[in-house]
């Protein structure tokens, strides 16, 4: 037993020796900021009056530490990006106005990253609402964090994973007052009343994203980017509840969902009568309805017969 006991403290011991390698490095430089940036409140001393200070973080400041681990720049230092002057606090004021990178500036005209069709994105982002309204003070970085980002859509195969994670960066402004009107300057419209003509809003946008029925579906594109005018919004329900759904272009386009937009999920709105408008299968009814017709005809030409006959 003790045997057994030492045997696993050394091999506990070998795992942390062997993985705290690769690891440490990076953990202590974003250890160093993630102290103060993944926490509710953080504390400095005050070099002036050599006490401790304790104080409440910006919320929006706060960086999520395990959405930062599963996204595309998880291997980053923050120092990569941000300056290293960061790394005393009080940050000095003229960091504000230190330029950052765009998605463009790192990905742009990168072969190793052609799949992803950056160009081809920001010109369709360029067409946007969005970007019409606002210019370039609506940013790539107004949906995508660059500390987060995870390119979900074509990864996972979990398409409520995929909704959720997508619908997410649309609400994470429509959704929330502050945010709406540091953009825009004005209230943001309650999504729940504008939606009010889509019956189970709830269930919809736990299986379609936003961006299904708000943008221009692109031939050749994973994820458009046009978001349109909301009088081009799609709003007509056959438009997804039929035989030819334009979610098999949009959301199921995707190959790690093709094996279910063929038998799965899509498969299941489009195949069951009850979710494909206008056009009801089921066997029982169907057969139900042809008595129906058979019986309301027989009745009439045993009508006709007699008016025949009494006359
Ligand atoms: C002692 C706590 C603390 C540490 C450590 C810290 N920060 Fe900060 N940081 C803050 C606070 C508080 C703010 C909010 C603005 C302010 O008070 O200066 C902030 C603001 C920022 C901002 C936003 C600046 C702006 O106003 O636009 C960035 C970017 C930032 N920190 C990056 C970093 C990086 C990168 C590191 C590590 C190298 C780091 N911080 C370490 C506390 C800290
Ligand atoms: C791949 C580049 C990149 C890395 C790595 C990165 N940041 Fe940032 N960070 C940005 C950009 C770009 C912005 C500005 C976001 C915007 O304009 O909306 C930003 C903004 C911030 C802000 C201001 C709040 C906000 O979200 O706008 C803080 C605080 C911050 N970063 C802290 C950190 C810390 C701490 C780390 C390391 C754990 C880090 N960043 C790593 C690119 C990066
Ligand atoms: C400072 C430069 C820089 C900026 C800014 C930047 N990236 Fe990256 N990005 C990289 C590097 C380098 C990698 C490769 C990281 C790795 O392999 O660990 C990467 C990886 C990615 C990947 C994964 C590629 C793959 O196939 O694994 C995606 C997707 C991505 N970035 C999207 C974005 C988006 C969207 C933005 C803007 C919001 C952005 N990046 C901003 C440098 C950057
Ligand atoms: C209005 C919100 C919004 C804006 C602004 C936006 N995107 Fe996206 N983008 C999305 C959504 C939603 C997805 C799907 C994310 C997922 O699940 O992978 C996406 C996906 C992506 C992908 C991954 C595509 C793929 O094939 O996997 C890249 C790359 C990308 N965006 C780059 C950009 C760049 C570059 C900009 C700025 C020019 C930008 N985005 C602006 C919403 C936006
Ligand atoms: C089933 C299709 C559909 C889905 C899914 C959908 N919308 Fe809409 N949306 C519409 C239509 C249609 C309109 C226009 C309604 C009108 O004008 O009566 C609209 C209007 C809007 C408007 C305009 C509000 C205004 O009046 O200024 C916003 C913003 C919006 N949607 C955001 C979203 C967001 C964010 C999501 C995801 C959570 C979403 N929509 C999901 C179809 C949809
Ligand atoms: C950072 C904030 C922000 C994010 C993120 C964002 N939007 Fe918007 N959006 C706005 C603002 C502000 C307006 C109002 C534009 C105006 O005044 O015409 C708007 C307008 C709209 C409209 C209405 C356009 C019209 O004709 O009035 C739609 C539809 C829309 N957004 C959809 C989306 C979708 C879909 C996403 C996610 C893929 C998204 N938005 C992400 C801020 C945002
Ligand atoms: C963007 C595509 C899209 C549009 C547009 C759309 N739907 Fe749906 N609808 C879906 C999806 C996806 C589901 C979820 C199917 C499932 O359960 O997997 C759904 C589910 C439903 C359900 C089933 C609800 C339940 O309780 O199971 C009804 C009813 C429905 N939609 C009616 C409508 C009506 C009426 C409209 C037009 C006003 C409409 N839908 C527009 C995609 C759409």
């Amino acid at each position: 037993m003790k045997f057994r006991l030492i045997l696993l403290g050394f091999l506990v011991l070998f795992c942390a020796l062997t993985n705290s390698n690769a690891q440490s490095y990076k953990d202590a430089q974003h250890h160093q900021c993630l102290k103060c940036h993944s926490n509710q409140s953080y504390s400095f001393t005050n070099s002036v009056t050599g006490k401790e200070v304790k104080r409440l973080m910006n919320p929006y400041y706060i960086l999520d530490t395990i959405a930062i681990s599963e996204g595309v720049h998880k291997s980053f230092d923050c120092t990569d990006c941000h300056s290293a002057e960061y790394q005393t606090y009080p940050h000095q004021a003229n960091l504000k106005l230190e330029p950052l990178s765009t998605c463009l500036d790192c990905h742009g005209g990168d072969a190793t990253f052609a799949s992803y069709q950056f160009e081809k994105i920001q010109d369709e982002f360029k067409k946007s609402v969005h970007f019409q309204k606002y210019g370039e003070n609506f940013s790539c970085t107004k949906c995508h964090s660059q500390h987060t980002y995870k390119a979900t859509a074509r990864n996972s195969s979990d398409v409520l994973e995929i909704v959720d994670f997508d619908n997410k960066m649309c609400l994470s402004c429509h959704n929330d007052m502050k945010k709406f009107k540091m953009v825009s300057g004005r209230e943001n419209p309650k999504l729940v009343e504008v939606h009010n003509w889509l019956p189970n809003q709830e269930l919809h946008f736990r299986h379609v994203r936003c961006i299904e029925c708000h943008t221009e579906v692109v031939e050749g594109l994973m994820v458009s980017h046009n978001i349109m005018k909301k009088e081009n919004a799609v709003k007509n329900c056959v438009q997804c509840h039929s035989a030819n759904s334009r979610l098999k272009a949009s959301l199921y386009k995707y190959e790690n969902l093709q094996k279910r937009s063929e038998k799965g999920v899509v498969g299941g709105i489009l195949s069951n009568p009850s979710y494909t408008i206008g056009s009801h299968q089921s066997p029982f009814l169907k057969l139900l309805s042809i008595l129906i017709f058979l019986a309301t005809l027989t009745g009439i030409i045993i009508h006709s017969i007699f008016r025949i006959f009494k006359k």
